[in-house]
């Protein structure tokens, strides 16, 4: 055979081969098994999808498909806050993901998402967690607008390694700072969509997020006076003398003034660190408060809830093994943080007050629920419900569930109101700010109420 055909048959060859790497490059993210994981009947993936075209920022992602019948289920992506924190750590390995480290092994969440869908944790924006740029330039005045581009082109290309899940029915979901980066990505989206029909967005769920800063903030101290976390006297100042999102524009712009200081530390002073402001109920994990200050106390110990996961998933995520086995790797960095310490992000951007994509959204015909957890005094469940029905009343959204108690079990769940059958708002009883970690039965019913379009339990 002449030259030219043998090149022919090779060029051949080497393009039945790209083909066939381009339709099965998930296989190489395929997780075989994490150390110390029980045995499971769905797949994992984890790894990598460059964001930009000199492939020097890398976004690292942790992919669990559902437990039963993934083809039938939605893709959901979940997203925490900070800025800065992991979804990973937070969301998969505390939350609402599979499992749950103790010690040297995983046990399972018997409350896990993917029971319900396919999902999909993301390390955004890049600085977090195993996600990285090789220029560390990148890390520096990372802002929303930023982190729902990368976001974005994160879904685009993930498509390419998952082309089965394309088209599927998409959720995005997340909390607390993530009312940015949620509706954010979401109006992206539907930008997209309008050149090339790419994403199948279904709808999105916020869970004790930062949706408009003023509203959300300034409830905290009323939160605080009637949980008795602070006094008659202390609520009455941070209420008039200096209230919360004073405070915080002053103290971004690096300038408290003595006023707002005076208040502040009498705040503090009362609150106490011991009291979990993220949940006012449940009890500190006491070895991470006492090491952040290095007094020594009786270790203490919960029985149902580990107040303590978010320590066990520190030293689960930085051993060898795991990394290996979740093909991820530390660049630029010598460990794997809950919350990035190497991302330099526009805090003012806290500022902005994304009810209004909300509004947009909606408008689109794209279903919301905001949820709380009602021991949380960070973002408090009032405000959230303030901002809500404020969103319903601007869009002329009648109600079509009244304030209304909702079931998990036999037990109450949490209330609930419906506007229009388009935007829901919903508390979860007893949970924190991070529901699923401290309420993960309850947050299960919701999510998958949610993912079904129905309407929550009534009854039992
Ligand atoms: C995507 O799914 C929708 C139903 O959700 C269907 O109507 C549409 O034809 C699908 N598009 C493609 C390109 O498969
Ligand atoms: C909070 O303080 C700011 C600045 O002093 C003020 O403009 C705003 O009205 C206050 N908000 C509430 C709810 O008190
Ligand atoms: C909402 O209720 C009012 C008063 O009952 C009614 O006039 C209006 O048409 C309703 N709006 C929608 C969108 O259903």
């Amino acid at each position: 055979m002449p030259c030219s055909q043998w090149k022919t048959l090779a060029f051949l060859f080497l393009l039945i081969f790209f083909i066939e790497v381009e339709c099965s490059l998930s296989i190489f993210d395929k997780i075989t098994q994490l150390p110390g994981q029980p045995q499971v009947s769905f797949q994992q993936f984890s790894g990598y999808v460059t964001v930009d075209e000199k492939k020097q920022r890398a976004l690292f992602y942790y992919f669990v498909e559902a437990e039963i019948d993934p083809a039938s289920k939605p893709l959901v992506l979940w997203l925490n806050g900070g800025p800065g924190c992991s979804s990973l750590g937070v969301g998969a390995f505390s939350e609402n993901g599979p499992f749950k480290p103790s010690g040297e092994v995983l046990i399972r969440n018997e409350y896990s998402w993917n029971r319900e869908a396919n999902m999909l944790y993301l390390e955004t924006p890049i600085g977090v967690g195993f996600s990285y740029s090789t220029d560390s330039s990148s890390y520096a005045a990372v802002n929303d607008k930023i982190t729902a581009r990368d976001n974005l082109a994160f879904l685009h290309k993930w498509f390419i390694k998952f082309p089965q899940y394309r088209n599927r029915s998409l959720f995005i979901t997340g909390e607390s700072y993530a009312g940015h980066y949620v509706p954010q990505l979401a109006e992206l989206m539907l930008q997209f969509n309008k050149k090339e029909k790419l994403f199948n967005l279904k709808g999105i769920t916020l869970g004790n997020p930062v949706l408009e800063f003023t509203t959300d903030f300034n409830s905290r101290a009323e939160f605080l006076w009637s949980h008795g976390l602070i006094s008659d006297s202390t609520y009455k100042v941070f209420t008039s003398t200096c209230n919360y999102s004073r405070y915080v524009s002053e103290y971004y712009r690096g300038s408290v003034s003595p006023i707002c200081s005076r208040v502040m530390s009498l705040v503090t002073r009362e609150t106490s660190r011991f009291v979990d402001k993220y949940d006012v109920t449940l009890d500190v994990c006491i070895t991470s408060v006492l090491s952040q200050s290095k007094v020594l106390t009786p270790h203490q110990v919960r029985d149902k809830i580990d107040v303590c996961v978010e320590d066990e998933t520190v030293s689960y995520l930085n051993r060898r093994d795991v990394q290996k086995a979740l093909h991820s790797r530390l660049v630029g960095v010598n460990r794997w943080l809950v919350c990035s310490d190497i991302l330099d992000y526009e805090l003012l951007d806290l500022e902005i007050p994304t009810i209004s994509i909300v509004r947009k959204l909606i408008e689109a015909g794209i279903p919301v629920l905001v949820y709380s957890g009602d021991q949380d005094s960070v973002i408090p469940l009032t405000g959230s419900r303030t901002l809500v029905h404020g969103l319903a009343e601007e869009l002329g959204l009648n109600t079509t569930v009244p304030y209304r108690v909702w079931f998990a079990g036999m037990q109450v769940g949490g209330w609930t109101r419906v506007y229009g059958n388009i935007l829901s708002f919903a508390t979860i009883r007893g949970a924190s700010h991070e529901a699923p970690f401290s309420q993960p039965e309850r947050s299960l019913v919701l999510f998958k109420a949610f993912l079904e379009g129905s309407p929550l339990p009534e009854a039992f």
